[in-house]
């Protein structure tokens, strides 16, 4: 897109951390906010900080996970503002499943997959026909994580296995809007270098009764605390990104049609390499960390 000004976006998971962050630098750039979340207090509280700053955000209660609430949030939108021109399918979980792959719960997976997968195929299923219609400049932003996006952390098979899905989905999205020759741009976004502090490590506060959870847990949810202490002790150091930065670099990204938003970073570099390098060798995986770092 080559300009914002006077444009609408719509940002999944806005009510906090990222989303949050994205919204309000597109209602800095003078665009019309509609922020998504299922956690209506949380969402609630966010639109009516951003509005005593005066930005133009909206708020739209929304479950990703089911096609219809996207959709209403669509019409919502379009009833509002009357086009959409910027997505970006944000809304994530970590689903926290206890021990090995093999001992996770059903649920875990079938929310991850809810959220993190069809969130973005339901915004897709929405938005796109809409901004065919309009015919006019838009973007869609999706959100992946290098975990999964880039290559897995053993430790998190839900996360990096929906993740992974994200990528190429885009991918494809990309070919075909290309295909028709339209005027929306697609990216997938890697939210990084290192970790942001949000909301992520509280997932549960949003998991709903559909997705709940089979058997009471063993042990509680890793903190980002616990996170740090197990970062520490397989001796990496411990560094975050802002929100803000991320949210700059996906303005920069739609203005520039960028479809990788990939911050530059030696260490995703080499994990790039080391993947593709036991792909095209055919040698098996010894590149896998289990946490981050
Ligand atoms: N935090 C990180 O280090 C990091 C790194 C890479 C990628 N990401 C990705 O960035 C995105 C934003 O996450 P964040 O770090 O800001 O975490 P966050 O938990 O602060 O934000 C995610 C938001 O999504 C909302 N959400 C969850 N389920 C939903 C649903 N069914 N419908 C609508 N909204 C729902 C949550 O309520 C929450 O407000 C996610 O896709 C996440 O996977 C985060």
């Amino acid at each position: 897109m080559k300009s914002l000004a006077g444009k609408v976006a719509v940002v999944t998971g806005g009510g906090g951390g990222l989303g949050r962050a994205m919204g309000e630098r597109f209602a800095a750039e003078g665009m019309k906010v509609v922020l998504a979340d299922v956690q209506a207090p949380l969402l609630q509280a966010t639109v009516e900080e951003c509005r005593a700053k005066g930005l133009e955000i909206s708020g739209h209660v929304t479950d990703v996970t089911n096609q219809e609430s996207v959709d209403a949030l669509r019409d919502f939108t379009l009833s509002t503002y009357g086009a959409v021109h910027v997505l970006c399918n944000n809304a994530g979980i970590g689903a926290g499943a206890e021990g090995r792959m093999w001992e996770h719960e059903l649920n875990d997976w079938k929310w991850a997959i809810a959220v993190n997968v069809m969130g973005v195929i339901h915004g897709i299923n929405s938005f796109v026909p809409a901004m065919l219609a309009h015919g006019e400049e838009a973007h869609i932003v999706n959100t992946s994580s290098g975990n999964g996006g880039v290559s897995p952390l053993s430790g998190t098979p839900q996360y990096a296995a929906t993740k992974a899905a994200v990528v190429t989905a885009s991918e494809c999205l990309y070919a075909q809007l290309q295909e028709v020759e339209s005027s929306i741009g697609v990216s997938v976004l890697f939210p990084g270098p290192n970790m942001l502090r949000t909301g992520l490590f509280e997932s549960w506060r949003s998991r709903t009764d559909e997705f709940a959870k089979q058997r009471p847990r063993k042990t509680p949810y890793t903190t980002v605390e616990q996170l740090e202490m197990q970062m520490k002790a397989a001796g990496h150091a411990i560094a975050y990104t802002a929100v803000e930065e991320v949210a700059e670099m996906v303005v920069d990204g739609i203005l520039r049609n960028q479809f990788w938003m990939m911050p530059n970073s030696e260490r995703g570099d080499n994990s790039m390499r080391l993947r593709y390098e036991s792909m095209k060798s055919r040698s098996n995986p010894t590149y896998l960390r289990q946490v981050p770092g």
